[in-house]
């Protein structure tokens, strides 16, 4: 199945579906580019043009494989034009219910081999699955941000999903040139199980006076070798996504450990989403 993968549908031109959406057309496939939002679709569009203009000027990439790239990319904000797509993924809002109602739809509408991945930072792909009558081919393939940097993309198994479509999502995956681990189905998964507990300590670090943002990302930076501090790196990766992730891991995981700070908690509340708003832990106005 992973070299019968030829048209690629990619719903949610956020951060991540924009990315998701380059790494297609780069690497030879024919990608349509789906949001609900047409600011968000042009916005998209932008951002991916200049990034491979980018690998052009760096000498990547020459001007027509450019050209050709652009040329595979489709945006629309017509689930209907999906049809032809071997492969879904979807990158849209860290919502179960509105994940489960987007698997519905697309169910009904993708042909009966295409697989149904989502790039959920944690949420349960057995439930996500559940909403579709094609379990064995649902399942989790998580970028990491920005996606056509980072080097790894997690593969999360459901209950049900098939051999055939693991393998083919690792083959995908490995088309992209990334690296390729596996978890089990429990929220969070390995990443941000691990990474998104940090951050939100960094925030109570923060939130009870321990010290100022500033120094908090400099230890962490300069004292542990990250490329960000966690304050930095959340806000790159947005707060409501930090905070949606941290209360499917106290749901899931059922241990206290997992409530969210509550300055996370009022920040999301006012707002202030990270970068992509254009303030968060800091202001980048
Ligand atoms: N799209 C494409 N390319 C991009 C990019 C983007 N959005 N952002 C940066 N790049 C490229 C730049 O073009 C540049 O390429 P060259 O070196 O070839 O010129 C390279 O990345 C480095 O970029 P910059 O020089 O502008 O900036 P930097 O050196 O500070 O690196 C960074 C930026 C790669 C984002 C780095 O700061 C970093 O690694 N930060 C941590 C990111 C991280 O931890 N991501 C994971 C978040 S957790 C997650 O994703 C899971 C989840 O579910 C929440
Ligand atoms: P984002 O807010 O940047 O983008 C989400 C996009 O989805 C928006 O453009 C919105 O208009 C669109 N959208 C929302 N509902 C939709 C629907 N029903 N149909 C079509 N489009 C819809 O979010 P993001 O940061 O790109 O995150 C997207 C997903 O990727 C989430 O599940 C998130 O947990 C996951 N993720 C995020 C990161 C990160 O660092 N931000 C990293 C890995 C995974």
């Amino acid at each position: 199945m992973g070299e019968m993968i030829k048209v690629i549908g990619v719903i949610g031109g956020g951060q991540m579906g924009s990315g998701i959406a380059q790494l297609g057309i780069v690497h030879g496939f024919h990608v349509y580019l789906l949001d609900n939002d047409p600011a968000a679709l042009g916005k998209a569009l932008h951002l991916i043009s200049s990034s491979i203009q980018r690998l052009v000027s760096k000498g990547n990439l020459s001007q027509a494989e450019r050209d050709e790239a652009m040329r595979r990319l489709r945006c629309t904000s017509s689930l209907d034009e999906l049809r032809s797509c071997d492969f879904v993924v979807e990158a849209i809002v860290e919502s179960e219910d509105v994940k489960k109602k987007l698997f519905s739809d697309l169910d009904g509408i993708l042909k009966a081999p295409a697989i149904l991945a989502s790039n959920t930072s944690s949420i349960s792909i057995t439930r996500l699955a559940s909403a579709t009558r094609r379990p064995g081919q649902v399942v989790g393939m998580h970028f990491m941000n920005p996606p056509p940097v980072m080097k790894l993309v997690e593969i999360i198994r459901g209950a049900d999903t098939s051999d055939e479509t693991f393998s083919a999502t690792k083959a995908l995956a490995e088309r992209f040139r990334k690296t390729v681990i596996c978890s089990n189905d429990y929220s969070g998964f390995i990443v941000n199980r691990i990474l998104m507990p940090m951050i939100n300590e960094a925030f109570y670090t923060l939130y009870t006076g321990v010290a100022t943002k500033e120094d908090i990302d400099t230890g962490m930076k300069l004292g542990t070798n990250h490329p960000m501090g966690p304050l930095e790196l959340a806000d790159f990766i947005g707060l409501d996504v930090c905070l949606s992730i941290m209360r499917v891991l106290q749901d899931g995981l059922g241990d206290a450990k997992y409530a969210p700070c509550p300055l996370l908690v009022q920040y999301v509340d006012a707002g202030r989403l990270g970068r992509k708003r254009g303030i968060g832990v800091y202001d980048y106005r």
